[in-house]
């Protein structure tokens, strides 16, 4: 039976409503304010959503988007009062199925119902989101549908072709790597290098070597002269991830590369010129690194020229259906799977999840459902096998009690997913092993325990 949200803040219409929907053979929730029709959506799924245009406190419209966030494929009908045409046209452009003008006959409304269930069975969602795939954004393998992003495709867009410094930060997995390497490819530098350096996975002394090459004898073991990273960038870019973790004295050398173009090489008193342009990222706040002294005030000035924030899967949950049909797509062609899509309830639990990992817990999740599934629409059993917390059981908690609770849970997914393996499970969580390890010994979690049996 088909489920059917309706939400209008006239109790009458309201009561009138369910009782014909389900003499019609439907099952009516009804909503007399915005914040119950939420609630409803996040609990259970719909079919088809009825929304009155002027409701109390809020407009149709933008109650229609909310809805759209948690049940994106879901049908919804409009009702307006006579003489709102352009209100009602305005809804159709932003995601409205149809509306009907009040007063409306029953049959007209049970027609347009049934039109719209037809329609929802009969457009797989698979071509219900190339649709939107068609959406204006010029970098083939960044999904962008959010404002947000859009803004951030248009900065990129706008910059990639000067010469100056960008900046990136956000959270893990978000895409600084992809941001910066799309820069690359649209400037005028992209038949030159793009030579990229994690600052955090090296020790100080081997960072120093590796950006900056070392003359023969420079240390034990220096048999032979080397060139450094900003060498053989020469031309061309290069990408320094996680810059906030460098220490002060490579701070110091980078920005003299900065400013003069010139360093010296590990052991050598002979300078040497490059011209390189820089892309730098950062997963810590650096303004707060500076105020501590962590982090050379100069050289953030110096980095800090085309500032680019990405924003975190969870403030930009628009993005979600698309990436996950990326996704789809990239794994089934790995995996030789046909996936069509995933049902509506797995889609639901997508949006509906929190992504501290960002889109790289996503494209983990998607990766781990393709793996698994028997059938071409992904069930939702295969989609985030822990349940995140609902917000009722946090709200009786400190931050930091919710934030660890959410933590371990993250966590017990994660290893579940990697079958505790330790390497792989670190990467997906954007962390380093040592790291890894001591957020394991904090909530007393053993890798161990989740290998599977051979
Ligand atoms: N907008 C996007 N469209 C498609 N794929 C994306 C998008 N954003 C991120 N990804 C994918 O998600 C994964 C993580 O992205 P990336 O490595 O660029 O993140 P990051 O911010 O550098 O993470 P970290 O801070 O952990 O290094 C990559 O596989 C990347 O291709
Ligand atoms: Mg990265």
């Amino acid at each position: 039976m088909s489920k059917i949200l309706v939400v209008d803040d006239d109790r009458n219409l309201l009561e009138l409503l369910k009782i014909r929907l389900e003499s019609a053979g439907y099952q009516a929730v009804t909503a007399l304010k915005e914040e119950e029709a939420i609630e409803a959506a996040k609990k259970q799924f719909f079919d088809l959503a009825i929304v009155d245009l002027q409701l109390l406190s809020r407009d149709g419209i933008s109650l229609m988007e909310e809805l759209h966030l948690i049940l994106p494929e879901m049908p919804v009908i409009i009702l307006t009062a006579y003489g709102t045409i352009e209100s009602a046209v305005e809804a159709i452009k932003k995601g409205a199925y149809s509306y009907l003008t009040k007063p409306f006959e029953p049959r007209d409304l049970l027609h347009q119902i049934e039109k719209a269930l037809e329609n929802r069975r009969l457009t797989s969602e698979v071509k219900n989101l190339r649709g939107l795939l068609k959406e204006r954004y010029d970098f083939d393998n960044i999904v962008a549908r959010s404002g947000k992003m859009q803004k951030v495709l248009e900065i990129i867009a706008q910059i990639a072709k000067t010469e100056s410094t960008v900046y990136i930060e956000g959270e893990s997995g978000t895409g600084k790597e992809l941001v910066a390497k799309a820069i690359y490819l649209a400037s005028e530098r992209k038949n030159k290098s793009f030579v990229a350096i994690n600052c955090a996975a090296l020790p100080e002394s081997l960072l120093e070597t590796k950006l900056f090459g070392h003359e023969k004898g420079a240390f034990t073991g220096a048999i032979r002269s080397a060139k450094g990273l900003f060498t053989q960038a020469h031309g061309g870019t290069i990408f320094l991830d996680e810059i906030g973790d460098m220490s002060l004295p490579i701070q110091a050398k980078v920005l003299r590369v900065l400013q003069e173009r010139k360093f010296y090489p590990v052991g050598s008193e002979q300078l040497v010129e490059v011209d390189v342009r820089m892309i730098v990222a950062t997963n810590k706040n650096l303004e707060h690194q500076v105020k501590q002294g962590l982090f050379r005030e100069d050289l953030f000035y110096r980095i800090h020229v085309i500032p680019i924030h990405l924003p975190p899967l969870r403030e930009r949950k628009e993005d979600i259906p698309l990436l996950v049909e990326h996704f789809l797509k990239k794994f089934g062609q790995q995996m030789k799977k046909e996936i069509k899509s995933l049902t509506p309830m797995a889609m639901q639990k997508l949006m509906l999840h929190h992504w501290p990992g960002n889109v790289r817990e996503l494209e983990n999740t998607i990766e781990y459902a393709v793996a698994m599934t028997h059938q071409d629409t992904i069930p939702e059993d295969l989609i985030l096998q822990t349940q995140p917390e609902t917000i009722t059981d946090a709200s009786l908690k400190t931050l930091k009690e919710a934030k660890d609770s959410y933590e371990k849970t993250y966590l017990i997914h994660l290893l579940e997913t990697c079958g505790g393996n330790v390497s792989k499970a670190s990467k997906l969580a954007g962390k380093y092993r040592a790291d890894f390890y001591d957020l394991l010994k904090k909530h007393g979690l053993k890798s161990e325990d989740f290998k599977k049996p051979q």
